[in-house]
């Protein structure tokens, strides 16, 4: 039961603000209705209107993540578990080992909180093997691990649990896409799901864009893209190994090169040279150790572009993201002159 105030129903909207401006309204209940009356539940008695009890239901009071955190995890959620990853109606969580006994409280707290989110994963793992795919563990909501994600206007059909993604690298992809200059090839190694290719061909729309991806899931996800953007004929999916397709169709054919794989992606500079056509740009991303900075990723540009016979010119490194406490991911953008 809750006291209110009986108001005939036409004048029931205006008073409603009223009291609810002047802090009267008993906001933790619904109002009700019968005919001629509403009841608006109140916290004090109004002058000139009769308190009445009425049965009336109680609002679930909506409260933000962090304060449900809080109030979950027992003390301040700063620190604790700070931050996840959202991927179209996916949150990704990163649960540290002294709250796994509540991972599905929190789950359902970040489900109840944001209307957007369908699904709740846990990060069950890193990035693993060739196709650098993760592991995942349900926690609340819809069994599924494939959504839409939109980003700088592309729309990405894409499965979590079967493709490499980060909305992470979406600023770098931004960065690279605003370079782009009309009329130019570019070739994009290890694409995924077509993140890079896409934004690029979306910001440039006088650019051919092919991308080459091993992983046939990804490739297949990519071409879908590639129609879901109406790109066909200015964005290409290739399905394959970098190492095999770019001697076959790419040499000396790109004005610009990337190369998103930062685990390894030094061990496949002579393709991306091969791929580059004189003056060709490169894009190189690296892991690093820290403390050894962006002249360590620098490094291994100058040593590749020694063994291949190419004049390097360094334009830009900077870091992309931190990986880890010790280890960061870079950038090294640069100039390949000489060669074809
Ligand atoms: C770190 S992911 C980047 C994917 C995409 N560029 C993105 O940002 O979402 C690296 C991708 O390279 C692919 N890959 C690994 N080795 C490859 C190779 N030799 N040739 C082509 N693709 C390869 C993997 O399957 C994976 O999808």
């Amino acid at each position: 039961m809750a006291k209110a105030i009986r108001v005939p129903r036409k004048k029931g909207e205006e008073m409603r603000r009223k009291l609810s401006s002047s802090g009267i309204l008993d906001e933790e209940y619904f109002p009700s209705h019968d005919e001629k009356y509403v009841y608006l539940p109140v916290k004090k008695s109004v002058p000139r209107y009769k308190l009445v009890e009425v049965e009336a239901r109680k609002r679930e009071l909506r409260k933000g993540f962090k304060e449900m955190l809080a109030e979950i995890v027992g003390e301040s959620a700063e620190g604790v578990f700070s931050s996840y990853d959202i991927v179209g109606d996916i949150a990704v969580l990163e649960i540290p080992d002294n709250l796994r006994a509540k991972e599905n409280e929190i789950a359902d707290a970040l489900l109840r909180t944001n209307g957007n989110i369908k699904v709740v994963l846990r990060k069950e793992s890193g990035m693993e093997g060739e196709y650098r795919v993760r592991r995942f563990a349900f926690l609340a909501g819809e069994k599924r691990t494939e959504t839409t994600y939109v980003e700088h206007g592309v729309r990405m059909r894409l499965d979590l649990a079967k493709v490499y993604f980060s909305p992470r690298l979406s600023h770098e992809r931004g960065r690279i896409a605003e370079k782009v200059k009309p009329g130019e090839t570019v070739l994009v190694m290890f694409a995924g799901v077509g993140p890079f290719a896409l934004v690029i061909a979306r910001k440039q729309r006088d650019a051919k864009v092919y991308g080459i991806e091993l992983n046939p899931d990804a490739v297949k996800y990519f071409e879908e893209n590639v129609k879901l953007n109406g790109m066909d004929g200015r964005v290409e999916a290739i399905l394959g190994d970098v190492r095999k397709i770019i001697p076959e169709r790419f040499a000396g054919v790109a004005d610009r090169v990337l190369m998103p794989l930062p685990k390894s992606a030094e061990d496949f500079l002579d393709a991306a040279l091969l791929a580059a056509k004189k003056g060709g740009i490169i894009h190189f991303y690296t892991f690093v150790n820290r403390k050894d900075g962006k002249g360590a990723a620098e490094k291994k540009v100058l040593e590749a572009g020694k063994r291949a016979g190419r004049k390097i010119q360094i334009l830009e490194s900077r870091e992309v993201r931190p990986f880890s406490p010790s280890t960061v991911q870079i950038v090294v953008d640069f100039r390949a002159d000489g060669g074809t």
